[in-house]
């Protein structure tokens, strides 16, 4: 088999083979496939789509590059989640040590930054020390002690998703069903976990635009999983605007650690207990969703979250002085408040341009490689459905320097729109799938 001919029958949007995927797949991951063809190929996918046998012949392809790790050697179920990317989508740090506290364990395989949205293992990382390459024997060892683990993809665990998930940042071929489906659920199906919570976005700041393409991605995971002997269910949620307040690596770690404080901005605490929630009634940890839901309430009000956060840094190398005293992490050379220019009802905060500009700032890359500058980003203070007058703080613009503030501040105050009748606010969860 020659790659260029996989690269041209997908091209011409034919159906590839078990076999044909399996040598693209193995290729790339052993570097006899270079980056060019892998990112034509990508893009070929991406254009022309792929059936959900294809779909999941890659997963398990991409599966077949590592290892499986066998969770229930050291606890009787592992739970996951994995949000199909957002803007300020700081999730996982939140409800991680949440659920982990609740007496559920939970084994996570967490991705980067991707394209607009920001990564967990890069958010995780702006803590000094942070180690995510964890060896399987750390994984089962740190999930026996604590209860809880994150973990990026590793040279034993999915590695095909770390190459083509770098590649696909920077090549423009990140939207795409079968490649964010196949990253996910390799990842997840690597990991070991056994039952998958899965949070698809969707709005301005997603990869999926509607409710259509949002709940195909979720049910072709939830198909892929079961496939896998995993129970799994997708909730369909919101991405129109950031979630939560911060965006940017060090802003959304120190909105994570308010939210484990108790004092986390009110739509991401109720956003984090819903994916909680979840986790728990799959999980097997409560009898029914308000069961879960108290439990979760319960964990994030008597500090056992918190501590399940200290916890999971501390294990994994994280200098814990700086989440004790957020203060310590390092500041944007400029930090400043930007008013609102209008008064009115806030009718659009563009999350895609959020996140455009946020990586721009420095908060993502533009090229495999390129390294991170965690202090930058923004914090967007108001919500879509917000009453707002003229001269009221806006947003708080965190930036390396004066040439990225200009570019920055002029963006994000087109990002948003105002509008003089009522506006509601936006749902957090449209639907659920599986
Ligand atoms: N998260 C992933 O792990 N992969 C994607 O492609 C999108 C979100």
């Amino acid at each position: 088999m020659r790659a260029v001919d996989i690269i041209i029958k997908k091209r011409d949007g034919l159906v590839l083979s078990r076999e044909e995927i399996e040598f693209f797949v193995q290729g790339f991951t052993d570097g006899s496939i270079p980056d060019y063809q892998a990112a034509s190929w990508t893009m070929a996918v991406l254009l022309n789509g792929m059936t959900p046998q294809e779909t999941t012949d890659l997963t398990m392809a991409m599966v077949g590059t590592g290892e499986i790790l066998d969770l229930s050697v050291v606890v009787p179920l592992a739970v996951d989640k994995h949000s199909s990317g957002g803007v300020g989508d700081k999730t996982t740090l939140v409800v991680e040590p949440l659920v982990a506290a609740c007496g559920l364990p939970v084994g996570k395989m967490s991705g980067r930054g991707l394209g607009f949205t920001g990564g967990t293992l890069d958010k995780m990382e702006s803590i000094p020390g942070f180690r995510v390459d964890l060896t399987q024997e750390e994984f089962l060892s740190q999930l026996d002690e604590i209860g809880l683990v994150l973990s990026g993809q590793t040279a034993v665990l999915a590695p095909a998703d770390g190459k083509f998930y770098a590649l696909r940042d920077v090549s423009g071929t990140v939207d795409s069903i079968p490649l964010i489906a196949s990253s996910i659920m390799s990842k997840k199906i690597a990991a070991g976990a056994q039952a998958i919570v899965l949070d698809v976005k969707i709005g301005l700041g997603a990869f999926m635009a509607n409710r259509e393409e949002a709940t195909e991605l979720a049910q072709l995971m939830v198909d892929i999983a079961h496939l896998a002997n995993r129970k799994a269910i997708a909730l369909i949620s919101d991405m129109n605007q950031p979630l939560g307040v911060a965006v940017g690596n060090i802003l959304e770690v120190k909105e994570a650690i308010d939210t484990l404080k108790g004092k986390g901005p009110e739509s991401f605490v109720e956003h984090c207990l819903d994916v909680a929630e979840q986790m728990l009634t799959i999980g097997e940890a409560a009898a029914d969703i308000a069961e879960a839901r108290q439990k979760a309430e319960d964990a994030l009000r008597d500090g056992s979250a918190w501590k399940s956060f200290l916890d999971l840094v501390q294990a994994q190398g994280g200098d814990i002085s700086y989440v004790e005293d957020p203060a310590k992490f390092p500041l944007a050379k400029i930090i400043k408040s930007i008013k609102s220019p209008k008064t009115g009802y806030l009718s659009q905060i563009h999350a895609r341009i959020v996140g455009e500009t946020a990586v721009d700032l420095g908060a993502g890359r533009a090229k495999k490689g390129d390294l991170l500058n965690y202090t930058v980003g923004i914090e967007i203070l108001r919500e879509v459905g917000d009453y707002i007058n003229e001269g009221d703080d806006l947003f708080i613009l965190h930036a390396a320097n004066q040439a990225d503030f200009d570019m920055a501040e002029k963006r994000l105050i087109n990002a948003h729109q105002w509008s003089d009748s009522a506006v509601d606010p936006l749902p957090l969860v449209y639907d659920i799938v599986g």
